[in-house]
């Protein structure tokens, strides 16, 4: 059983109401009754996948599911090396079915949304979200509106979202005014909000804590570091870690670490200057499109996982984001989008700091994959070579030293 509540003013809420913040303002949770809930390291033995978790999932119907989860935690240790660690994990969330984490909230909140009648879903988004939401509205039968900041979309998500037959609204204005706008007509139309601020979505996010707690032999890593955008992600995954702590599962909850980029940190701000709540940044800049948020929804929440859990947040440079992508690709072969590598570029910058120490046990996640930002990879790589169809040609061209 399991209800949701306020994490301000602890009022509680029906499971089935459609409900998205407390009437005081605050955002929500699910809460389980966790005293019923027995679970062992043995009920969740088998292959993995964000269903394998049901237990501590809020879904009492067959799920919309296109089997998401189940993503490699790669060992890394060519970046181990190079940032001076022992022990790095990717977690290539990549590998979901559209290509970001967001599929795990997906079938976890489209669900939900079949489950409490509801008849159109919809969202605003810096691009993934909107592609898994198409799709899985697709996969559900449920029509899907979707509002995206114009001209920062990559096309890769862009693509997914108009082949996948969601209904596509290019916002003149950013995210922020995109969530807002989006949040308004959901109210107005009834139209199911599936935005991180849908605690139910959130719900499917946390099965990320599930899995890399299952690869690493039910063992909590030291620390989790990854992007942070609207801040929904890292609160899912603190509470996917308090939850198996709380179940006897785990013995530790890892310190989560956030990162933003410089041009849109309100959160790292927040924590470095400690102070209570963020400032909003007006107008959010980075290369990494999937994070250009300034007024991230989720703020509160990720304040309190962060400091809970003894984590921190940092800023990173878009050139900075662009060399951990490179390294990544080049160094372990694992592709990712702008965002997802910064979570490799906080890892660099927060060992030269000191505060990441050399003998804890890192896993960075990287959120998207490579292949949702080409047009980026072709801004920032080097050119094909063309040539003539000869031979001499092709050797004289491997042999130079052009890239
Ligand atoms: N990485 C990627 C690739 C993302 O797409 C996002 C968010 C994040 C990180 C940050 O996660 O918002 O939970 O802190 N993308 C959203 C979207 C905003 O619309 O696709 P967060």
């Amino acid at each position: 059983m399991y209800h949701i509540e306020c994490i301000e003013c602890r009022r509680k809420y029906q499971a089935d109401e459609v409900i998205y913040t407390c009437t005081c303002g605050g955002l929500l949770e699910v809460v389980y009754d966790y005293s019923n809930i027995h679970l062992t390291k043995k009920d969740l033995s088998g292959p993995l996948s964000v269903w394998k978790y049901r237990a501590l999932l809020p879904v009492g119907r067959e799920p919309v599911t296109l089997k998401e989860g189940g993503t490699p935690l790669y060992r890394a240790d060519r970046i181990a090396e190079s940032v001076g660690l022992r022990e790095v994990y990717v977690k290539h969330e990549g590998m979901n079915p559209t290509g970001s984490f967001k599929d795990r909230g997906m079938t976890v909140g489209v669900t939900k949304a079949l489950e409490l009648g509801m008849k159109t879903v919809a969202c605003a988004s810096t691009g993934n979200t909107s592609a898994s939401l198409a799709v899985y509205g697709a996969k559900a039968g449920v029509p899907a509106v979707v509002l995206l900041p114009s001209g920062k979309v990559a096309l890769g998500k862009l693509a997914q979202a108009l082949m996948h037959g969601a209904k596509v609204l290019s916002i003149r204005g950013n995210f922020d005014d995109a969530l807002k706008l989006v949040r308004d007509l959901c109210d107005r139309e009834g139209f199911y909000l599936l935005n991180s601020v849908n605690p139910y979505r959130l719900e499917g996010q946390k099965t990320i804590a599930f899995e890399i707690a299952d690869q690493l032999g039910w063992e909590a890593p030291d620390r989790v570091v990854l992007p942070v955008g609207n801040a929904g992600n890292i609160t899912a995954i603190y509470k996917g870690f308090k939850e198996l702590k709380r179940l006897g599962i785990i013995n530790s909850v890892p310190k989560m670490t956030g990162i933003q980029a410089e041009g849109a940190s309100p959160v790292a701000q927040a924590i470095k200057n400690n102070t209570e709540a963020i400032t909003p940044e007006a107008r959010p800049e980075t290369v990494a499109t999937a994070i250009r948020i300034g007024n991230p929804v989720n703020a509160v929440k990720a304040l309190i996982a962060i400091r809970e859990s003894g984590g921190t947040a940092e800023t990173v440079s878009d050139e900075e984001i662009i060399k951990a992508q490179q390294e990544l690709a080049s160094l372990e072969g694992i592709g990712v989008e702008p965002a997802s590598a910064s979570s490799i570029a906080g890892l660099r910058k927060l060992v030269e700091m000191g505060i990441i120490e050399k003998d804890e046990r890192v896993v960075c996640v990287t959120t998207g994959h490579l292949l949702k930002d080409s047009e980026h990879v072709l801004a920032v790589c080097p050119k094909p070579i063309e040539i003539d169809a000869t031979i001499e040609a092709v050797r004289k061209a491997v042999f130079s030293d052009q890239p």
